[in-house]
């Protein structure tokens, strides 16, 4: 449990709820900072229900006047909440349909005959994606270092083997196997979190190199190929999958004991680098997202399964339409900006 703990602390927000949730009272004009609290990008959904949206605050306002401080604590306008098990209950107690029910937003049809790209897409959250592109009638190619039986299966456009994103080797073999046919939506999924906890006694710099290798370096080395060999036309999308975890504003909450060095350096790396790849591709009109793709049971979360439920971890079905959605609304006004995919609230640097 110890370890559990520990380990959650360092990757997500707090497992245990913190001594004042419960305890403040919330003050009044609650109603309209709840409403302040929704972002234009939530005004902006046209598909959004507009009784829950007005209900939600209302109802947010009357369990936060209940339920206490880590309700009531507002993220500035536009952004989401650092403490996450505060932000999942926030959202229930709102019925916030955009974090609670993607259906109801998901609009597949944005991707039809589109050819999207998906690093690691051989399992995870990248399989997901490729299955849910396809689903959606997307031309989709997948790129990893092994095939699997589930992606075998699935029958997607191409699947191009030998792509490991730390070999500078393997860009030409992704380049040439796509015969000169551009891609309209690059998403930068592959990433890797070493699974022991890192305190200043455990730390482990190979692993911490890898990680950065794979997580930072791995999508700027796949886009430079891409861009530099033409494949990505203005009105292109590249997504970056970083993390939460690559937030160094939100460390004082998700981290309050330090840890898990390599995992978050090489995310806050990721988001570096995806911010400077946004502003070099604004001139070529590609836009470049910074998604966070929320908390998804696969291999690499498993070392939390007892938070899942929690901690509203979802199946990687949800999260890859929560992913495809920030995708297919993001644009150049939100190129460079860093969404978190549950909410389609941004998470600060
Ligand atoms: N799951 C979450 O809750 C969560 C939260 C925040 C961020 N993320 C990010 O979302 C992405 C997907 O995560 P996941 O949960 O699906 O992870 P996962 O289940 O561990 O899958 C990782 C994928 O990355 C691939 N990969 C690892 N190293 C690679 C390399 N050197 N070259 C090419 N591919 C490589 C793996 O391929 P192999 O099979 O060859 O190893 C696999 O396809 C990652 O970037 C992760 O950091 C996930």
């Amino acid at each position: 449990m110890l370890r559990s703990r520990s380990l959650a602390v360092a990757f997500m927000p707090l497992v245990v709820a913190r001594p004042a949730f419960g305890l403040v009272t919330r003050p009044a004009g609650a109603f309209a900072r709840a409403s302040r609290a929704l972002s234009s990008q939530q005004r902006a959904q046209p598909q959004m229900d507009l009784l829950s949206r007005l209900a939600g605050p209302v109802l947010g306002a009357a369990v936060g006047a209940i339920a206490g401080s880590a309700l009531t604590k507002r993220p500035e306008e536009g952004f989401t909440m650092a403490d996450q098990v505060a932000r999942f209950a926030r959202h229930k107690a709102t019925n916030n349909r955009r974090a609670l029910d993607i259906d109801a937003f998901y609009d597949g049809s944005l991707l039809k005959g589109k050819r999207v790209l998906v690093t690691g897409g051989n399992r995870g959250v990248g399989l997901a994606l490729a299955r849910q592109a396809k689903a959606d009638g997307a031309l989709v190619i997948v790129t990893c270092r092994k095939s699997s039986p589930e992606l075998d299966a699935l029958g997607v456009e191409q699947v191009i083997t030998g792509v490991d994103v730390t070999k500078e080797e393997a860009m030409p073999i992704l380049t040439q196997a796509l015969s000169g046919k551009p891609i309209d939506i690059v998403i930068n999924n592959a990433g890797y979190f070493y699974e022991p906890v890192e305190t200043l006694s455990s730390l482990n710099y190979g692993e911490q190199l890898k990680m950065i290798d794979i997580c930072a370096l791995g999508p700027l080395r796949i886009s430079a190929a891409l861009v530099n060999a033409g494949l990505i036309k203005p009105g292109g999308k590249i997504a970056m999958i970083t993390s939460q975890g690559g937030s160094v504003s939100w460390r004082d909450v998700q981290n309050p004991e330090g840890h898990d060095y390599g995992h978050h350096m090489s995310k806050a790396a990721a988001n570096m680098a995806s911010k400077l790849l946004a502003k070099e591709l604004t001139s070529k009109q590609i836009v470049v997202l910074i998604l966070h793709p929320g908390f998804n049971k696969t291999d690499m979360t498993a070392k939390y399964k007892e938070i899942w439920e929690k901690e509203g971890a979802v199946d990687v079905s949800v999260g890859a339409k929560r992913v495809l959605h920030e995708v297919n609304v993001g644009s150049m006004a939100t190129s460079g900006k860093f969404i978190n995919c549950e909410d389609g609230l941004q998470i600060p640097f």
